[in-house]
């Protein structure tokens, strides 16, 4: 349902509210806990409290994900504009906090539209506000919905114009490599000809660098994990202890991926949504993957996704990569 009413809704053009259902949350965390190896889905982080702490991640010295990302579109902002021409329609599924946004739509020659999707709606409404504010020419819209499931972009009201998709902070990484491949075929699917996916990739680099920055000092990856058990609590009446679990972070080179675990410090029994269940001392919930690429084994997946790189960057420091992919045709 879009709620185009500028009264509800301060200076947005649209709110559209495709929350997913609360018995989604129950039955993937069921199934998850149920499973041999206990299995929780990141996307469930992302509630309001889990949007704040990911921002508390962004910040940590050890992450240097997000400042490497940001300073690469600084360096790249006049190619960028280049490439998108004026009056683009940019469309950011997973809009987080808002400051990779900000330097794309002020590297760009007067875009049209924004358009922020997040799963947690109270987040993406609250930034494409902000962001609406301080750009009255900009046409800003925000979704609510989970962007892994298909969206309709022709019933938002979207002007015409190049569409540039961007997809930051290697969240592309999250996902199984099957996964990533579908989604990037979700988002081929959202663009025509000359239109664009800006996405930002993870390169690999060596275990202790990512060993570190998915387990920082300030503990604030910590209680991105401890938080998913709260809301678990809270939402799906658990009895989960998060004192009974450590975090734990490893670089698993051969599948070249870091994988985020909760291990349980002593035997505990607990129930979910009335359901009981039995986790024993140093058994794991895995919580979350972020997979790193090379330049090449990143762009034969977009190519298995009908998308064409047209070019990519490579920052300075620690390897983190952007690429500018179009519409091949042959998908
Ligand atoms: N896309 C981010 C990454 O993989 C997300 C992320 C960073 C993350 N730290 C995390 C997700 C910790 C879960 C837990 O770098």
């Amino acid at each position: 349902m879009t709620d185009a009413s500028p009264q509800s809704e301060g200076d947005l053009a649209f709110f559209e509210d495709l929350q997913p259902p609360a018995s989604d949350f129950r039955a993937d965390v069921l199934a998850g806990l149920s499973r041999p190896q206990k299995a929780l889905s990141p996307k469930y982080f992302y509630d309001k409290t889990g949007s704040e702490i990911f921002d508390r991640i962004t910040q940590a010295p050890e992450y240097y994900v997000s400042r490497t990302e940001i300073a690469l579109l600084d360096r790249i902002g006049p190619e960028l504009r280049d490439l998108a021409g004026p009056a683009a329609v940019v469309l950011e599924p997973g809009a987080g906090s808002s400051v990779k946004i900000r330097k794309l739509i002020d590297a760009l020659d007067r875009p049209a539209a924004f358009v922020g999707m997040d799963i947690s709606g109270d987040h993406v409404k609250a930034a494409c506000r902000d962001i609406a504010s301080d750009h009255p020419d900009l046409l800003v819209g925000a979704v609510c919905h989970d962007f892994t499931q298909g969206i309709d972009l022709s019933a938002l009201p979207l002007p015409d114009g190049r569409r540039v998709v961007f997809f930051p902070g290697s969240t592309i990484g999250n996902f199984e490599l099957d996964g990533a491949l579908a989604l990037l075929q979700t988002l081929r699917g959202w663009l025509r000809d000359g239109d664009a996916l800006l996405i930002g990739v993870d390169l690999r680099k060596d275990g202790a660098t990512l060993e570190a920055a998915y387990d920082d000092a300030g503990r604030a990856t910590a209680d991105f994990n401890y938080n998913l058990l709260k809301r678990i609590n809270v939402e799906l009446d658990g009895t989960l202890d998060p004192s009974g679990f450590d975090y734990r972070a490893f670089w698993n080179p051969y599948r070249s991926r870091v994988e985020m675990y909760l291990q349980a410090s002593r035997d505990m029994a607990f129930s979910v949504a009335g359901q009981d269940f039995m986790i024993r001392k140093d058994e794991t919930i895995h919580t979350e993957n972020s997979h790193k690429f090379t330049v090449d084994t990143f762009q034969d997946l977009a190519r298995k996704a009908g998308l064409a790189p047209r070019t990519q960057w490579v920052s300075d420091g620690e390897p983190f990569s952007i690429h500018w992919l179009e519409v091949s045709g042959e998908a």
